[in-house]
């Protein structure tokens, strides 16, 4: 234990050491069981360099559009994409693609005190964010005949809660040993002033998620990279928990990423505006990357291509194909994500004991990003999908990326479909439609599959679920 104390005061944490050392018995303990998992090196270079150093982060090197496959116009473009969904589609039938969702963050702008995926975002049924996942999965399951793993990255925060809710829906209905949850790792706050590490109690450390990017090296924690080879997996799907209209193992992207020898691939939809927060998909250095909003300068956001178009106006919607074999390159040691400082209000206790709730932010966070494996890639492949199709998050209590929009993103979704398969679909004079009409996966993930299976004589006289007989529960 003194040997805890010194490690702990030979890297800058004196504070923390003095706390270890003033406390007893099973307390002692907790906090320095907790100590000792902490890589105290690699935190005292980020204390170094993203809090203390003034928190500025490596200029970002020489910025270029990315090169993006765009929503087909033309007849080779609409021939691309059909090689690209076959190859996708024969990839899915060997049962070479696993869906990973990442659902270990923390969703404190939702502010819904349960995880996200419980959040009951659905204009008509109140389904849950993960029933809508889940039925997804199951959808491509039943289509393309195919085992399709899911993994959900869950973080510590979340895990038991998340848990739960699958026992008690019955994972559901997917079988067992396709539904897998797992919990990501995580890093201690600081201090912004002093890079002192916090304590949430007086024996415990205030930790939290390492940030998406924490989910290649928990996948090789937890030994389910090894899992996958051994079921075949060649192509790791990733996405978010907070949007509905995700779509689950594309086919064509997953077809535009093996086409195009890719070890990592990205959808992205154009910007609304210059001003949109949403990261972009751009090279730099003459690599690809994902450039986060707040690091774009405005007069870049706001470039135009000669025919007035956004230069940068590839918004990533964290939708990626990731070649196995590159994820096991990439957690095999030697290289790692890089950690980016995010600035929090982070309740904790002081030298006293006291619980301290900061009214401004107080506190740096460490996280990593799942989109910073793009520049290591050697070869990637970025796709263009339309927005209301496919994206449409909940990450804001109201107003933009809300509850509210996505409610109305998967009605008007649901309308269109309707109306490309025949059916009239009552609109207001803004022509918004009149009723929320919600269409579950299972019965169709697509219009063209939506025009085969509608029932005949459909009419949509208020608000209306259209699915299979019985919905799983949640
Ligand atoms: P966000 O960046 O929106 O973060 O995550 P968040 O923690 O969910 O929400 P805020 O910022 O506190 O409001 C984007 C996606 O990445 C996952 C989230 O669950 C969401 O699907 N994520 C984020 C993780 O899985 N782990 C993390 O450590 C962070």
């Amino acid at each position: 234990m003194p040997d805890l104390v010194r490690r702990l005061r030979d890297h800058g944490q004196e504070r923390l050491a003095d706390a270890l050392d003033g406390l007893e018995g099973p307390a002692r303990a907790r906090l320095a069981a907790q100590v000792q998992a902490l890589d105290l090196g690699q935190i005292q270079g980020l204390v170094r360099d993203l809090v203390l150093g003034g928190g500025g982060e490596a200029a970002p090197g020489e910025l270029g559009p990315a090169e993006v496959v765009r929503l087909p116009r033309t007849d080779a473009d609409r021939d691309r994409e059909r090689r690209a969904r076959e190859a996708g589609e024969e990839a899915l039938r060997e049962g070479a693609v696993a869906a990973v969702l990442l659902a270990g963050g923390q969703g404190t702008r939702l502010g819904f005190a349960a995880p996200k995926g419980m959040f009951p975002f659905a204009p008509v049924s109140g389904r849950t964010l993960f029933a809508q996942h889940a039925a997804s999965v199951e959808a491509v399951r039943a289509r393309y005949g195919c085992d399709l793993p899911w993994y959900l990255m869950t973080s510590p925060q979340n895990d038991e809660d998340t848990r739960e809710f699958l026992a008690d829906c019955g994972s559901f209905g997917l079988p067992p040993d396709s539904v897998q949850p797992f919990v990501q790792g995580t890093m201690p706050a600081v201090d912004l002033r002093t890079g002192d590490i916090l304590r949430e109690a007086p024996d415990r450390l205030a930790l939290s998620p390492d940030g998406h990017g924490g989910l290649l090296a928990a996948l090789r924690r937890h030994g389910l990279l090894d899992e996958m080879r051994s079921r075949g997996i060649r192509v790791i799907y990733t996405f978010q928990v907070d949007n509905p209209l995700v779509r689950v193992a594309r086919p064509e992207l997953i077809g535009h990423h093996l086409l195009g020898g890719a070890q990592m691939s990205s959808v992205v939809v154009a910007k609304t505006g210059p001003s949109e927060r949403m990261g972009v998909v751009a090279t730099v250095d003459g690599r690809t990357a994902v450039v986060e909003y707040s690091d774009l300068p405005d007069e870049l956001a706001e470039a135009r291509e000669p025919d007035g178009g956004l230069r940068y106006w590839a918004g990533s919607i964290a939708v990626h194909c990731i070649d196995l074999a590159f994820a096991e390159r990439l957690t095999g040691g030697g290289l790692a994500l890089p950690f980016h400082r995010a600035v929090k209000k982070v309740r904790h206790v002081d030298d006293s004991g006291s619980v301290v709730d900061p009214a401004e932010p107080n506190a740096v966070k460490f996280e990593t990003f799942i989109f910073d494996a793009l520049p290591l890639a050697e070869r990637t492949v970025t796709v263009e999908a339309e927005r209301g199709e496919e994206f449409s998050p909940i990450k804001n209590a109201e107003g933009a990326d809300s509850p509210a929009s996505a409610a109305r993103d998967v009605a008007a979704r649901a309308a269109r479909w309707l109306a490309a398969a025949g059916v009239a679909v009552p609109r207001d004079p803004d022509g918004a439609p009149l009723h929320p009409v919600e269409i579950d996966p299972r019965l169709a993930l697509d219009p063209g599959e939506l025009a085969e299976r509608v029932p005949p004589g459909l009419v949509i006289g208020g608000p209306t679920i259209l699915g299979p007989e019985r919905l799983p529960r949640g």
